[in-house]
Order: C-alpha cells, then sequence, then structure tokens
C-alpha cells in the first residue's frame, strides 16, 4: 500500500449498555470491519467496493459516504477519496454496523490529510452517518469506536464525550440472533417521557455503572446493568431475550441486557472462562428456539479505529 491509501479496522460496538440509552457505549476488540480507504484527486466520496453485504454504493445513500462528506465539507481539502468496505457486522444487528462504517471513514480521512481534526470532532461527522441510518445522529456507537473503550456522551450540545476505562478482566459475550432489527423501528417504539421515580432509578445505575467501572468493581457493575426505560419495551422484539439474560446470570455473567437497539443480546462476565460459559448457555437457549445465530467472545477494545 502507498501513503496515499490506508486499511483500518472498525470495531463494533455495544450502545446503551442497558442503563445509558443514547449515552453509554463500549468497543469491541475481536469483532468488527475493514475499511480500505485512498486519497484520490477526484472531489467527493466514491464508495468503488462493498463486500460481505448487500449495502448501496452510492455516496449519499451510505453511512460512510455520508459521514465522509460531513468530514470533506469541513476539512482544508481540495481533493476526494475512494472506500472499500468489508462488512463483516451485519446491518440491524444492534452491534453497531452503520457506527462502524461511518468512524472507520472519517478516522481513515483524517490520518491520510495528518490528522487535522481531533476526535471529538470526527464523531460530530461520523454522527451525520447515524442520521441517515436511524433518522437520529446518535452518538453511542460511533464515540466508543472512535475512542475505544468506554464511552459516555455528557452532553450531545455542545458535544462533550468522556473516556472510560475498561477493567482488565472484563469480557463482552455476545449472541446475535439473525434476524433484522432496524435501528428507526425500534426507536419508534420507545415512550418519550418517564416518570419521576423510573428516573431515580436509571441514573442511580448509570452512575453506578460509571463508578463500577472505575474502581474495577464487577459486582457494581454487574449490579448496574439494570434498564427500567427501554428494555422492557424493546424486549418483546428479541425472541428469547428474558431467557438468554436468565441463563446468562446463571453461568455467572455480571449482568445482560440488549445491545444497541437489538436483536443482539450483550453479557458481561469477569475473565474469559465465564464469558465463554456464557456464550454456551446463550447457545442453548437459540438452538431450543430454532433462529440461527452468532456468538462472539470479545475484550474491550481500548483504541477504536485503527491501521491494519
Ligand atoms: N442508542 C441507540 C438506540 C443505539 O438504542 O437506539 C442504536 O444502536
Amino acid at each position: 500500500m502507498n501513503q496515499n491509501e490506508i486499511k483500518v479496522f472498525c470495531p463494533a460496538t455495544v450502545a446503551n449498555i442497558s442503563c445509558g440509552f443514547d449515552v453509554l457505549g463500549v468497543a469491541l476488540d475481536s469483532v468488527g470491519d475493514e475499511m480500505i480507504v485512498r486519497k484520490v484527486s477526484k472531489k467527493g466520496i466514491q464508495i468503488t467496493k462493498i463486500s460481505g453485504q448487500d449495502l448501496p454504493k452510492e455516496t449519499l445513500n451510505n453511512v460512510a459516504g455520508v459521514a465522509g462528506n460531513a468530514f470533506l465539507l469541513a476539512a482544508d481539502y481540495d481533493g476526494g477519496f475512494e472506500i472499500e468496505i468489508n462488512k463483516k457486522i451485519k446491518p440491524g444487528s444492534g452491534i453497531g454496523s452503520s457506527a462502524a462504517s461511518s468512524a472507520g471513514a472519517v478516522w481513515a480521512m483524517n490520518h491520510l490529510l495528518g490528522n487535522p481534526f481531533n476526535k471529538t470532532e470526527l464523531v460530530e461527522f461520523a454522527m451525520e452517518g447515524e442520521r441517515l441510518a436511524s433518522d437520529v445522529a446518535h452518538a453511542d456507537n460511533v464515540a466508543p469506536a472512535l475512542f475505544g473503550g468506554f464511552t459516555l456522551v455528557r452532553s450531545y450540545n455542545p458535544l462533550d464525550i468522556v473516556t472510560i476505562p475498561a477493567p482488565s478482566e472484563l469480557y463482552i459475550t455476545i449472541i446475535h440472533p439473525q434476524i433484522e432489527i432496524k435501528t428507526s423501528d425500534s426507536r419508534k417504539i420507545l415512550k418519550t417521557t418517564i416518570s419521576m421515580e423510573i428516573g431515580i432509578k436509571q441514573w442511580g445505575n448509570v452512575g453506578g455503572l460509571i463508578a463500577g467501572l472505575f474502581k474495577e468493581d464487577y459486582e457494581l457493575i454487574g449490579r448496574s446493568l439494570e434498564d427500567h426505560i427501554v428494555e422492557p419495551i424493546r424486549s418483546i422484539l428479541i425472541p428469547g431475550f428474558n431467557e438468554v439474560k436468565k441463563v446468562s446470570l446463571e453461568a455467572g455473567a455480571l449482568g445482560s441486557g440488549i445491545s444497541g437497539s437489538g436483536p443482539s443480546i450483550f453479557a458481561f462476565s469477569k475473565g474469559k472462562e465465564t464469558a465463554l460459559k456464557v456464550g454456551n448457555v446463550m447457545k442453548s437457549i437459540y438452538d431450543k428456539i430454532g433462529i440461527a445465530y452468532e456468538i462472539h467472545v470479545s475484550k474491550v477494545n481500548t483504541e477504536g479505529v485503527k491501521l491494519l
């Protein structure tokens, strides 16, 4: 590869992490897409190749193209970029497929131009890809995809991203049922107001989870993985959700919930052995249900999009 072309890994992400709807997310180490981005003299963004999934190549219909356009609009650069995407994360999976493409595109372009923008600015560009994918420019997938580790969107306006350390023995197990749930659809069914009583429970858990991650207090992390707002509504869309969660906790998981807008279900465990065991019990439920699935067991990715 020449210096005008780079290949990057774009991590999958778990957004919301139970209690933090639209504000919390974490990047996965061993699950993600690959992208080749090339600096060219022709202005604009061209998606020249997509493998792995059937997705639109037209710039304005592709999240990488839209995020890339937002980047180009702000950049002091006269040329353009070509993008090749090797899509390994299925769209509608709940593990940040659109975020991986949006974040990967803007990170790679920034790298090729000598890093004129900081990561928070890159998050703003990548959020435009999320706006195309889900009608809302949420940052809880693109922030961890770009920063790595756990991130908190403390504020959207102005955008304020806080990075949170990942406990060294924390493992994430994901079951990805092979059904598609569009984020835009699963947002439409949510209520727009909550009671004070529910609010108190929810922000107690957000604070508890953040404190648990900083203190490496695995029990506190587990106790805080509760969602009183979104999970009761969205879980109805996910076959076997309650059973998967139940057996995961019985197998030793610290906690479990919906990954992003689903259908993937995540569980946090202390140690790889428990995380693998959790994967096995998740499998047993889906084998009974008879829906195809993929299982991922991963550590936390601590650097975000990276060069390959
Ligand atoms: N916070 C977003 C949602 C994440 O739950 O709708 C989508 O992956």
